[in-house]
């Protein structure tokens, strides 16, 4: 059994910051962080566009900002959070530059601000195209200085301890649940440890491996918000998952899909079909830089009209030496696949991206349950209401990283661990028989989600997705039931609970918006979040 003070799964953007501003905070506490890889595996560190901040007064504000969020939001934004976000997101950056993050300036010597879709400004703060990767690094070099910052690689939360595991019965209506920490199962031990908390904060990320295409890494197995619906927590906004309209279309497959940025269009990039003609126009007045799910859609919908794979990014007029020196990584990309983006279209096709809904929160990234905490791409914060705006999101997860530390601080003394845990039971389980039982589910989960429940949905798709999760529902069970614990097992129980989150609240919502486009139901008439009970 291990005893924290507080204990946070997850070290990317959102976890990471969390977990120095509380050491910083309060160098007595012992704060205990997890990732279930290794430092440098997040979705923070693939973030490319930049983050998102006013940052010149002379051309932007803060009514900007929040106009662009609510709008690409499509209605459902909560407007105090957007708020806060845009009001404190600057002040948050400028922490991360005093911890020693870099971001590209110009020849004047002021900060370099890019644009992306849905901004009505210049307002994204990059380094070159691999900005996650330059904050991930910062983070991980200044954890390291704070000696009460305990750091576990290789640590897979399996659970979070809740009344539960006292054997009370929780429900969704249970008023008082609380947290005491998580069983988390260590993979080089191969043992599952008892890790006990005061207070607990999930920064898990997003879940975009539920589909085939993604541009997300093998971790983003929506893990957090999975732990939490099963704990009886609040979970809302599942349909909303964004497809980035630009991921480099590569014909022997990759995984993750290599991302072409967004703030590739705010630097003059054009989208064409492959006939070579512009087709943005009857879409949008914005064009190739409309908010993302009009452009997804409107790819998806060029494509299946010619039958196509990829329709094109043309990049070919722009200055290259300007090009390339802001997008060094996409450049080589491209030509490793014999793409010279100077003189040949570059193939592009949406691929799923970011998870807008998830673990609820308040203001101060509270969830339901007591003595629990989430950040970053694992919530539904109401910053993204139903499309999220281009590199909004590390900047949510900054702010709310600091808010917790905030609330964390004023509590935490008030709190004690609460000792009489039971560790992890694994009897009567056995070795796994065959692991083809995982990898086969796991293909088919992922074909169901990306058929069925993809951009464009209809109630027949949704009923087929739902009947066929359910089978995948109970196989899974009963592996988990009678298996010994892994953490493939894991992440597929967790991905079929995503998978199930997100075509239940599809098929809740009986209009389209945002990123939700059911063709059965294009109208808009509802404006409530759909939390699944
Ligand atoms: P992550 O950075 O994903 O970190 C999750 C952490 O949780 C990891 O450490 C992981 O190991 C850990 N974890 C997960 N499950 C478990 C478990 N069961 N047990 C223990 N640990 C666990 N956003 C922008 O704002 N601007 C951009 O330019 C941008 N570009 C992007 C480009 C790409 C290709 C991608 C994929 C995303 C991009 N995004 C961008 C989105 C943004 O990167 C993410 O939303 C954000 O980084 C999420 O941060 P996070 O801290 O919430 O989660
Ligand atoms: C991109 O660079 O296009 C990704 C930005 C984001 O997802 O916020």
């Amino acid at each position: 059994m291990i005893r924290t003070d507080v204990l946070v799964i997850g070290a990317g953007v959102a976890g990471f910051s969390f977990a120095i501003r509380m050491a910083e905070k309060r160098p007595d506490i012992k704060i205990t962080v997890l990732t279930k890889t290794n430092e440098k595996e997040s979705n923070t560190s693939y973030a490319q566009g930049g983050v998102a901040a006013v940052w010149d007064n002379d051309i932007d504000n803060f009514r900007k900002h929040i106009a662009d969020t609510l709008d690409a939001g499509d209605g459902i934004c909560d407007e105090n959070i957007v708020e806060i976000v845009v009001r404190e997101g600057p002040e948050r950056v400028r922490e991360i530059i005093d911890w020693g993050a870099r971001f590209d300036k110009n020849k004047k010597g002021d900060y370099d601000l890019g644009r992306e879709g849905g901004h009505s400004e210049n307002r994204i703060l990059h380094y070159k195209d691999i900005t996650g990767w330059e904050i991930q690094r910062t983070l991980n070099e200044k954890a390291k200085l704070y000696p009460n910052i305990e750091f576990h690689e290789q640590y897979f939360a399996i659970d979070i301890i809740t009344q539960h595991h006292l054997g009370r019965n929780v429900t969704r209506l249970t008023p008082d649940i609380e947290c005491y920490g998580a069983y988390v199962f260590n993979k080089q031990s191969k043992e599952t440890d008892t890790i006990l908390a005061k207070v607990t904060v999930i920064a898990t990320g997003g879940a975009g491996q539920v589909y085939k295409s993604t541009t997300n890494p093998a971790i983003a197995t929506g893990d957090g918000i999975a732990m939490v619906y099963r704990a009886k927590g609040r979970v809302a906004n599942m349909e909303f998952m964004q497809f980035h309209p630009t991921s480099l279309y590569n014909p022997a497959g990759e995984t993750p899909s290599f991302l072409v940025s967004e703030a590739v269009r705010g630097f003059g990039g054009i989208l064409k079909t492959t006939d070579g003609n512009e087709f943005m126009q009857k879409y949008d007045d914005r064009l190739s830089l409309a908010p993302r799910d009009i452009v997804a859609r409107a790819i998806d919908n060029e494509m299946k009209l010619r039958g196509n794979e990829f329709e094109y990014l043309d990049c070919t007029h722009l200055d290259q030496e300007a090009f390339y020196n802001h997008f060094p990584n996409i450049t080589d990309k491209c030509k490793s696949l014999g793409i010279d983006p100077a003189k040949d279209f570059i193939p592009v096709v949406p691929a799923c991206h970011y998870t807008c809904g998830g673990i609820i929160t308040d203001e101060m990234g509270r969830s339901s349950i007591i003595r629990l905490y989430a950040a970053g791409e694992c919530t539904c914060s109401g910053l993204h209401g139903a499309n999220r705006l281009a590199s909004n999101s590390l900047l949510e997860g900054l702010v709310f990283a600091d808010r917790i530390h905030q609330d964390i601080s004023l509590k935490i003394d008030h709190w004690n661990l609460q000792n009489d845990i039971p560790e992890w039971d694994a009897e009567g389980t056995t070795e796994p028989m065959e692991m083809v039982l995982l990898t086969q589910s796991l293909k088919e989960l992922k074909e169901i989600m990306s058929s069925y429940v993809g951009i464009v949905r209809t109630d027949v798709r949704l009923k087929r997705a739902l009947d066929r999760l359910h089978l995948l529902y109970s196989e899974t069970e009963l592996l988990y039931n009678n298996t010994i614990i892994s953490p493939q097992l894991c992440e597929l129980r967790n991905l079929i609970t995503i998978a199930y989150l997100i075509t239940k609240a599809a098929q809740m919502r009986k209009e389209s918006r945002g990123l939700h486009y059911n063709t059965d139901h294009p109208g808009q008439f509802e404006y409530k979040e759909t939390t699944l009970m």
